[in-house]
C-alpha cells in the first residue's frame, strides 16, 4: 500500500547534512517504498529527524527496524523490563541513586549529562551502525544534542592533509573521566564533587582498540574522517607530540561548531544517526533540570576495528556501555 503514504513522504534537508522526514505515518507499518526512501535519505544526509507528535515506543521500534537489525541495549539495568531493545536515558534531580553520578562544570555552567564529541562505542572493536533517540521529556533549558558530519569534514581538509592521514590508525581507550579528555573537549571543563555514591566509572574491561582514521561510506564510497575525539588517544606508530598536534587539529576541524547542527528537542522528536559517519555530543542540562529520552540501537560491524593486542578476539563478549 501505500502509494498514498509513499507520496506523502517528504525529505527536507535542514543544512549541509541532516534532513527532516515529513509525512511518514509510524503508527502502522511502512510500505517497502517508504522504507527505501527513508534509508536512502539516511545514507545521503547522515541524520534524520522525525518530529514528535504522536511518536511512541511502537513508532520508535518500527522506525529503528527500517535501518537494520536491532541490538539489545547495553546494560540490563537501563533496559525496558518488557523490551530489551529499548532503554531509558534520564536525568532526574530528585533521584537519590542515579546511574551517572559524575557531573561537570562546562563553560561556567554546572551540568548533568554532558558528553564530548564521539561516535558510539569508539572504545570497542565493533561499532554499531546507528541509533534512534526519542526525547520523551525535553529539558526546559539546554539539553541540545550536537551532530557533526565526518564526510563533509573530510572534504574540508586540504589535499595535502588528506594524503597525509589517509592510511593512519588511531588508538582509543575508554575514559570515564571526561575532564581528562585530550581531544575535542572544551578547555574549561572540570568535574563537580560527586553528590551521590555509586554510578558508573569502575569495573570496566575495555582494552585499547584501533580504528582507521579514514574509511569509505559503504553505500557511496565517500571518504569519512573517522575520528571519535572523546576516547581517542594517539596515532599508531607516530611520535607522540606529532600525534597530539595532528589529532587536536583534526578534532577541531571535525567538531567545528560552525559546521555542526545542534538539535533543539521537541517532545517525542526522534533523531536517527548513522554511527559510521556522524559524531555527536550532548550539551547536558542544569542540575535542577529533568530530562528523559528513549534510545534504541541499530546493530552492525564495519569490520575494520580491532584490539591493539592481537591476541584478543574482536568478537569476545564484553559488557557494552551506552555513550
Ligand atoms: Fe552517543
Amino acid at each position: 500500500m501505500s502509494t498514498t503514504q509513499m507520496d506523502r513522504i517528504e525529505v527536507r534537508p535542514f543544512g549541509p547534512f541532516g534532513a527532516e522526514i515529513a509525512g511518514a505515518d509510524l503508527s502502522r507499518p511502512l510500505s517497502s517504498e517508504a522504507e527505501q526512501t527513508i534509508r536512502a535519505a539516511w545514507v545521503e544526509h547522515g541524520i534524520l529527524l522525525f518530529r514528535g507528535g504522536d511518536n511512541d515506543d511502537d513508532a520508535q521500534m518500527r522506525l529503528s527496524r527500517v535501518f537494520g537489525e536491532m541490538e539489545a541495549s547495553a546494560t540490563a539495568d537501563m533496559n525496558d523490563p518488557t523490551n530489551r531493545f529499548m532503554m531509558t536515558l534520564a536525568y532526574d534531580p530528585d533521584d537519590t541513586a542515579p546511574k551517572f553520578a559524575q557531573h561537570y562544570n562546562v563553560d561556567g555552567t554546572d551540568r548533568a549529562g554532558w558528553l564530548g564529541w564521539h561516535w558510539d562505542q569508539a572504545f570497542m572493536p565493533t561499532i554499531v551502525r546507528g541509533a534512534v533517540l526519542r526525547m520523551t521529556h525535553p529539558a526546559r533549558t539546554m539539553g541540545r544534542t550536537g551532530f557533526a558530519d565526518a564526510i563533509s569534514a573530510w572534504q574540508r581538509l586540504s589535499p595535502a592533509m588528506q594524503a597525509r592521514i589517509a592510511n593512519l590508525e588511531v588508538v582509543y581507550l575508554f575514559n570515564p573521566d571526561f575532564a581528562s579528555g585530550q581531544f575535542g573537549f572544551p578547555s574549561d571543563i572540570r568535574p563537580l564533587p560527586r553528590v551521590h555514591q555509586g554510578g558508573g566509572g569502575s569495573g570496566f574491561d575495555f582494552p585499547p582498540v584501533v580504528h582507521p582514521l579514514v574509511i569509505e561510506q559503504v553505500e557511496t564510497g565517500r571518504k569519512v574522517l573517522k575520528l571519535s575525539p572523546m576516547h581517542a588517544r594517539y596515532i599508531l606508530g607516530m611520535d607522540r607530540a606529532e600525534s597530539d598536534a595532528l589529532l587536536a587539529e583534526l578534532a577541531g576541524m571535525l567538531c567545528d561548531p560552525e559546521h555542526a547542527h545542534f538539535h533543539e528537542w521537541q517532545p517525542n522528536d526522534m533523531m536517527v544517526w548513522d554511527n559510521w559517519r556522524m559524531v555527536h555530543m550532548a550539551e547536558g542540562v542544569p542540575l535542577d533540570c529533568r530530562r528523559s529520552a528513549r534510545r534504541t540501537t541499530i546493530a552492525g560491524d564495519y569490520e575494520v576495528g580491532r584490539y591493539l593486542d592481537p591476541a584478543l578476539d574482536r568478537d569476545r563478549q564484553v559488557k557494552r556501555l551506552v555513550d
